[in-house]
């Protein structure tokens, strides 16, 4: 193998550009070229290919987003638009693809490998952290880590008019970055997709911190939650307790991006390195991801399929230590 391209698919999580940087400078460091490819798999279909060097990804290990940009492609679902991004990987001369990305990207890879033969290998990138085959997605520490530094800050307002806070996090169908930041900010409830929420189960903590004499509550609330998000619950519970006044706060997209923290930085750069290794080792076809504090790789198909599990120590740790 000669030349290998790199992109970055679906929702943008920081540590990305750290783990492109990896990819370009261990592809160099074994003598293979690189060609990055803009807008994932849209700039496949479309051509949007350039050739990376190692001044191409200087100073980037320190900033969010990615610098090859991303996109979700409704063009690559089809045939016709996997078989033109087939043919420009050809006229590139690409013959092995890193894709950073989650779950749809991995399909998309998975789909794509089956029908033009084209080695991939995947790096788990998501604030979500709910890739199967990695105890840790690159960017889901970052993301925690801004939730924190926001729920503090609530905290201090909260405290100041004895209210209660609704803070929503990102988590389309899971709750990592809200079992997390909840833990660290010591929120008194987290509600999650995996467990089912009750509204008088909410409602009987709340008394037992107004009991307590808690002049704050805050409430965090997974975007995926099965009950809703922040805003529709928190009117269930003000229907049957209004002993504080309440406020809601949706954290969006401001998880998605800043500095990556130095863990992301860390993990992202030995799973980009890894993945090039892989290739190198003729595997395909998988995710490279870090368990136990070890390279592994694992099948698309196990990593599209099985549901990485909520950690339930930390879980229970959330009515220990309320
Ligand atoms: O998958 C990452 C994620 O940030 C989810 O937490 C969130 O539900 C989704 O992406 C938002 O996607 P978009 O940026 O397309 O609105």
């Amino acid at each position: 193998m000669k030349k290998i391209g790199v992109f970055t698919s679906g929702g943008d999580a920081p540590g990305m550009n750290a783990c492109i940087r990896a990819v370009v400078r261990t592809a160099l460091y074994h003598n293979l070229e690189v060609a990055g490819i803009i807008r994932g798999y849209n700039g496949m279909i479309h051509d949007e290919i350039i050739d990376l060097y190692s001044y191409s990804v200087s100073n980037i290990i320190q900033q969010g987003g990615t610098i090859l940009k991303t996109a979700r492609s409704d063009e690559f679902m089809t045939y016709q638009g996997r078989k033109k991004a087939f043919d420009n990987l050809q006229k590139h001369g690409i013959e092995g693809l890193v894709a950073i990305g989650g779950n749809g990207t991995f399909t998309g890879a998975k789909i794509f490998y089956e029908e033009f033969g084209v080695p991939i290998i995947g790096c788990p990138g998501t604030i979500d952290n709910d890739l199967y085959g990695t105890d840790y997605t690159i960017g889901f520490d970052t993301a925690v880590n801004t939730a924190v530094d926001a729920i503090d800050k609530i905290r201090d307002t909260a405290n100041a008019h004895d209210r209660l806070f609704f803070v929503e996090v990102m988590g389309r169908d899971t709750g990592y970055i809200a079992l997390h930041s909840g833990i660290a900010s010591g929120a008194e409830v987290v509600l999650i997709p995996e467990t089912l929420t009750s509204i008088d189960e909410i409602i009987e903590i709340l008394n037992l911190g107004k009991e307590r004499k808690k002049s704050s509550s805050i409430v965090i609330v997974a975007e995926g939650d099965e009950e809703g998000g922040a805003l529709k619950i928190a009117n269930k519970v003000k229907e049957k307790f209004n002993y504080y006044s309440t406020r809601v706060m949706i954290l969006g997209h401001l998880q998605r991006g800043g500095r990556p923290t130095a863990n992301d930085r860390i993990l992202a750069s030995r799973l980009g390195s890894a993945a090039v290794q892989g290739i190198l080792q003729d595997k395909k076809n998988v995710m490279v991801g870090v368990v136990n504090q070890q390279i592994v790789f694992t099948p698309f198909e196990e990593c599209i399929q099985k549901q990485k599990p909520i950690t339930n120590h930390l879980l229970q740790l959330i009515d220990f230590i309320r």
